[in-house]
């Protein structure tokens, strides 16, 4: 077997202009040419909505439940294209049941759409959050795995979390949480497209990532996938779209209990989306040719670099084992976070700040150069 090629920077798909060093794909993906032109022929389809057939609502969205089950490694049947990482974490939280005071397990500071669904549900259900604290060395998987116990009946978690890429091993978890029959929940949204998660082997019950960020794709559209023993579910909306003979135009009055097949009845309404669906179809196509595990270990080598560079200027990151491959907190002691991100962005890089860390989010349109003028311009900010 031949070795696959390694990946190189991919600058040249997307509009970065020199003097731009953009290391915030945990804010907000950059879409690549290829993304924006797809995007472009969907909106322009509507110039002439009589050339738009039935077939158009149900294609594109099927080949998304497609390209997304390779990038995770699952059937295309348990995928729903939703609007939003929080209504996908609406329908995990619908869906799944808890007892007198069960506990639904979430990481310390955690993205709000991934917090307040389970504060809501805790409310009506007699439930309890139980929040897991920030470990000190970085170490979320023992710290999960420690609280999970016959009173858990739901863990709520990323694979590695929003604010510093601290990593959390979702296989022991899953297994641990399936012991005491609780239900697994990822939120995917700082991981899916740059580090490689395998629904075979993880088994979440729900999985809900936003694709604006590390898949590169327009803002506005979530994917979701769900186990199989889901896919009976309540969906949030009463869509026409989602019903069984959907795509029948003439008989759509004939009203039907019945919904399409496997996780469909998720679908958001209006999911045929004519901009959205095409520009998601070319940026999911755009990370499996590029591959995940790809991504994954071209952001290692940047992030590794940023790891060293940190540590000569005697500022903290999180210990290699726990570091994710694309997303980094670098602490920064006494100086003022806000003030830094500033002198940064006039410099004309662009981090995010989290607490007392600029948080640096390298994607495959970053290289070495980059890493080297962050800390240049770091330098002579702290
Ligand atoms: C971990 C995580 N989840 C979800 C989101 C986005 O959530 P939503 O799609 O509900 O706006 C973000 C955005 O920063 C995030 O960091």
């Amino acid at each position: 077997m031949s070795t696959p090629e390694r990946l190189g920077s991919q600058r040249d798909c997307f509009d970065l202009p020199d003097g731009v060093t953009y290391l915030n794909a945990a804010y907000m993906g950059p879409l690549s040419h290829a993304v924006v032109n797809a995007g472009r022929s969907g909106l322009e389809r509507k110039l002439h909505p009589w050339t738009i057939g039935p077939d158009d609502f149900f294609d594109g969205v099927e080949h998304v439940r497609n390209l997304f089950g390779q990038v995770i490694n699952a059937d295309p049947d348990g995928v729903a294209l939703v609007a939003a990482a929080s209504y996908g974490l609406a329908i995990a939280a619908r869906n799944l049941t808890i007892d007198d005071g069960g506990r639904i397990l979430v990481l310390d500071a955690e993205f709000p759409s991934n917090y307040y669904a389970w504060a809501d549900k805790a409310l009506r259900e007699d439930g309890i959050v139980d929040t897991i604290a920030r470990p000190a060395d970085g170490n979320w998987t023992d710290a999960v795995l420690e609280r999970i116990d016959d009173h858990t009946n739901i863990v709520a978690v990323s694979h590695c979390h929003w604010t510093d890429g601290t990593t959390c091993d979702l296989a022991r978890v899953g297994a641990r949480a399936r012991e005491v029959g609780a239900a697994l929940v990822v939120d995917g949204t700082q991981s899916i497209g740059a580090m490689p998660f395998d629904v075979a082997e993880i088994r979440p019950d729900f999985l809900v990532t936003a694709v604006y960020k590390w898949l590169l794709a327009p803002y506005g559209a979530a994917l979701l996938w769900c186990s199989p023993e889901h896919r009976d579910g309540e969906p949030l909306e009463y869509s026409w779209i989602t019903r069984d003979q959907a795509e029948d135009f003439p008989t759509l009055v004939d009203y039907r209990t019945a919904y399409r097949a496997g996780a469909r009845r998720y679908d958001v309404g209006q999911t045929s989306n004519f901009a959205m669906v095409p520009a998601l179809e070319a940026a999911l196509e755009q990370t499996l040719a590029w591959s995940v595990d790809g991504v994954a270990s071209y952001t290692a080598a940047l992030t590794g670099r940023i790891a060293e560079h940190a540590e000569s200027l005697g500022l903290e990151v999180a210990p290699a084992e726990h570091r994710s491959n694309h997303l980094i907190g670098v602490r920064l002691g006494e100086a003022d976070p806000v003030r830094i991100q500033q002198a940064l962005a006039a410099a004309g890089v662009y981090v995010s700040v989290r607490g007392d860390s600029i948080r640096v989010a390298p994607h495959v349109y970053n290289d070495e150069a980059d890493v080297d003028r962050l800390f240049e311009a770091l330098r002579s900010a702290l």
